[in-house]
C-alpha cells in the first residue's frame, strides 16, 4: 500500500515535470520586491535571476479586489515602476503584484506580492533647505523651504506641506556656537521666531520636517545642514581688519593696473614714431 503511494506520488511528480517542460523553460518570478520612496516619488523596485522577461504592474488598495494596471509598467524589461501618480488617496494602504511574462507575453501563473505601502505614512521625507535672518539682538526668523514632490496636480508641482498640510511640523535643533548644548524646537509652520537668544553670539541652526501623526520609524525627515550666524558685534570688530585689507589688496590692483597701462603706452609710441621715420626716409 505504502509502496504504491510512493509509486503514485512520483508518477505525478514526473508528469507535472514534463508537462513544464513542455510548456517550455521555467520562467522566474520577480524576487526582493521594495518600496523605495521620497518625498512621495514612489517607485516600485525588484531582482531577478534570469533576464530576457518583460513585467507588468498590477496595484490595489488593499481590502479591494480590483487590481489596476500602470500604463508605464506593462510588459517593461526594467526592474523598477514609478507608482507616484496611482497610489491617490495617499493615506491608503497599497498592494502591487508583479507579474512575469515571457517574449510571447504569455503571463506566467504566480505573481509576486509586494509588501504593503501607505505614502501618507511611510514615504521618507527629504532634507529641507531654510534661511535664518536676524529680526534683533536676541530673535531671528527661520524660514523654511518645503520640499517639493515630484507629483503635479493642476499644472503646479506639490511641495510636502500640500500633501501633509498640517500634519506636517518641522522640528529646529539649534546650539550656541563652541557649546555643545543643543535645543529642539517644535514648529507647526514653515516660517517660525527663535526668541531669548544671547544678544552677541553666534548660533548654529539644523531643521528636520517632523511628523508626528506618523509610526515612529517615518516621522522624521532628514535633518538639513547647518545654517550659523554671526554674532552681532564680532562683525563689527572684524570690520576694522577687513576693511584694511581690502584697501591694501584695491590700492595694490591699482598700481599694477597703472604701471601696465604706462609701460604699454611707452611701447606703442616708441613703434610709432620708429614706424614715421621710417615711411618718411626718401625712396
Ligand atoms: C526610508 O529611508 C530608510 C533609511 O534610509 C530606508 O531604510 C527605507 O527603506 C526608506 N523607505 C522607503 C519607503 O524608501
Ligand atoms: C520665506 O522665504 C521665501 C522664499 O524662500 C519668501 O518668498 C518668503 O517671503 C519668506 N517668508 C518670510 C516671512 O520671510
Amino acid at each position: 500500500m505504502e509502496s504504491l503511494r510512493t509509486l503514485l506520488y512520483l508518477g505525478v511528480c514526473l508528469s507535472a515535470g514534463i508537462i513544464n517542460a513542455a510548456d517550455g523553460e521555467f520562467v522566474p518570478s520577480a524576487e526582493n520586491v521594495r518600496w523605495v520612496s521620497l518625498d512621495f516619488k514612489t517607485i516600485l523596485t525588484w531582482t531577478t535571476t534570469a533576464p530576457n522577461y518583460t513585467y507588468t504592474v498590477q496595484y490595489s488598495e488593499v481590502d479591494a479586489d480590483h487590481w489596476s494596471e500602470t500604463p508605464d509598467c506593462i510588459q517593461v524589461s526594467g526592474l523598477e515602476c514609478d507608482l507616484s501618480n496611482y497610489l491617490v488617496p495617499f493615506d491608503r494602504t497599497y498592494s502591487a503584484k508583479i507579474l512575469t511574462e515571457t517574449m510571447d507575453y504569455e503571463p506566467e501563473e504566480s505573481p509576486t506580492y509586494s509588501p504593503h505601502f501607505n505614502p501618507y505614512r511611510e514615504s521618507n521625507i527629504s532634507a529641507a533647505t531654510f534661511t535664518v535672518e536676524a529680526l534683533d539682538e536676541n530673535r531671528v526668523r527661520v524660514n523654511i523651504s518645503d520640499p517639493l514632490t515630484s507629483i503635479h496636480q493642476r499644472g503646479r508641482q506639490l511641495s510636502i506641506r500640500d500633501v501633509l498640510s498640517k500634519d506636517l511640523n518641522y522640528k529646529i535643533s539649534y546650539y550656541k556656537s563652541g557649546n555643545t548644548g543643543k535645543r529642539d524646537i517644535m514648529s507647526d509652520s514653515s516660517v517660525t521666531e527663535v526668541k531669548d537668544l544671547d544678544a552677541g553670539q553666534s548660533y548654529c541652526f539644523m531643521v528636520a520636517a517632523y511628523i508626528p501623526s506618523r509610526p515612529k520609524s517615518t516621522q522624521q525627515g532628514a535633518w538639513s545642514k547647518q545654517w550659523c550666524t554671526e554674532g552681532m558685534n564680532i562683525p563689527q570688530e572684524l570690520s576694522l581688519g577687513a576693511w584694511v585689507g581690502v584697501v591694501f589688496i584695491l590700492l595694490t590692483v591699482l598700481i599694477i593696473i597703472i604701471t601696465v597701462t604706462v609701460l604699454c603706452c611707452r611701447c606703442c609710441q616708441q613703434r610709432k614714431t620708429l614706424h614715421t621715420a621710417q615711411s618718411s626716409a626718401p625712396i
